[in-house]
């Protein structure tokens, strides 16, 4: 088995700590190990260092490359796209240098994303195992987390009956409304999609034939051609290019705690609290405070009184937002970048 690894993405919602040049992934959240790094270390538990291939873009090469060497995993294979093509693209570019070092096609890949927490390490590599054998009997296969809630940032993936040891995937919606999200989440028959994919090579090239022909065009070139007209590649999520389309899915429920970490309540919740509900971090002193996450950096933050609130310094700029309102976090990142 080979693990691709997608480290390329951006993100806002985690302003004032997440930016263009530090994305999510990362971000330490425990003050040891970056959500990459923690996704290095899952796949490490799995597969040796020179089965791995992170991709990302160059301007976080540096960075990907500590991240490796501090978990041990300097043999592992660098991706570089040379423009942010979305998911689907990102994979199908891991997929295309692998088979172009002879990785045969019939070897099973397992596609992560490094933005997320999962465990146990036990859990996560016996849902690994369950969809491996699935991937080898031709299907992708997703891994499905039950509904918290009517988050409208995931997939849902409706399953059918069961296939091996897993379900079948009836149908698969990228980031519903609102509307439907709240029907999935009260729905027995809905998992949210943890963002990993596990199949051959050969499925994943046969799948991008079938539906994104534009993409399968050029990753048919062989890799040295499909690199050099990466910016020709379509601009599409995996998600919603692959999954939504393709009836050859198989989905195996991952039972263990997942978060993608994707706002700072999320992060408030996977934290540890103290007496008083709050997670508190750096250089902070803070009294009668109740239910709040305050994550200081290199100056004090005196807090007084507060109830269910954030307050992050990223350095150049603080957020302070009632924890309630961090999904709109994004929208107040985008406000202060269309400032300049
Ligand atoms: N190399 C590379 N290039 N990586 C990328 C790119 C890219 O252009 N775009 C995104 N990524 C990486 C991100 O860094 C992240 O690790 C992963 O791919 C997923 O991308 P996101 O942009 O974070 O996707 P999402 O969170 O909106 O949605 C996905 O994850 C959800 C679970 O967290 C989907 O798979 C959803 O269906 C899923 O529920
Ligand atoms: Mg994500």
């Amino acid at each position: 088995m080979k693990v691709v690894i997608l480290a390329g993405g951006g993100g806002t919602r985690l302003f004032p700590l997440s930016r263009s040049w530090l994305p999510k992934q990362f971000l330490e959240f425990d003050g040891k190990r970056s959500l990459l790094g923690l996704t290095l270390e899952r796949a490490m538990g799995i597969v040796r260092p020179s089965d791995l291939v992170v991709v990302t873009n160059p301007k976080h090469r540096d960075r990907v490359m500590l991240e490796l060497e501090s978990v041990g995993a300097l043999g592992a294979h660098l991706v570089l796209e040379p423009v942010g093509r979305n998911t689907a693209s990102a994979v199908a570019l891991g997929a295309s240098y692998l088979l172009n070092l002879g990785v045969p096609r019939g070897e099973v890949i397992l596609v992560a994303p490094s933005d997320h927490i999962m465990g146990p390490a036990g859990e996560f590599v016996g849902a690994v195992d369950k969809a491996c054998e699935l991937a080898l009997r031709g299907r992708w296969v997703v891994f499905g987390v039950r509904p918290a809630g009517p988050e409208t940032g995931y997939g849902y993936i409706e399953v059918g009956g069961p296939v091996g040891p897993g379900f079948l995937v009836r149908s698969f919606r990228e980031k519903p409304d609102v509307e439907s999200a709240r029907a999935y989440a009260e729905d027995p028959r809905y998992y949210w999609n943890s963002g990993m994919y596990c199949l051959t090579l050969g499925c994943l090239m046969d799948q991008l034939e079938r539906h994104m022909e534009d993409l399968y065009r050029l990753v048919s070139r062989g890799y040295d051609e499909f690199i050099s007209a990466f910016a020709d590649s379509p601009s599409v999520s995996i998600d919603r290019g692959l999954a939504e389309k393709s009836s050859d899915g198989a989905m195996v429920p991952f039972n263990g705690d997942w978060s993608d970490i994707g706002s700072w309540d999320a992060i408030y919740k996977w934290l540890q609290k103290d007496g008083d509900g709050n997670v508190i971090s750096g250089d902070c002193v803070a009294l009668n405070c109740e239910g709040s996450l305050i994550m200081g950096q290199g100056r004090l933050i005196a807090a007084l009184g507060l109830r269910d609130m954030l307050v992050v310094d990223g350095g150049d700029a603080i957020l302070v937002a009632p924890r309630n309102e961090s999904q709109r976090v994004g929208l107040l990142a985008e406000k202060l970048a269309s400032l300049g």
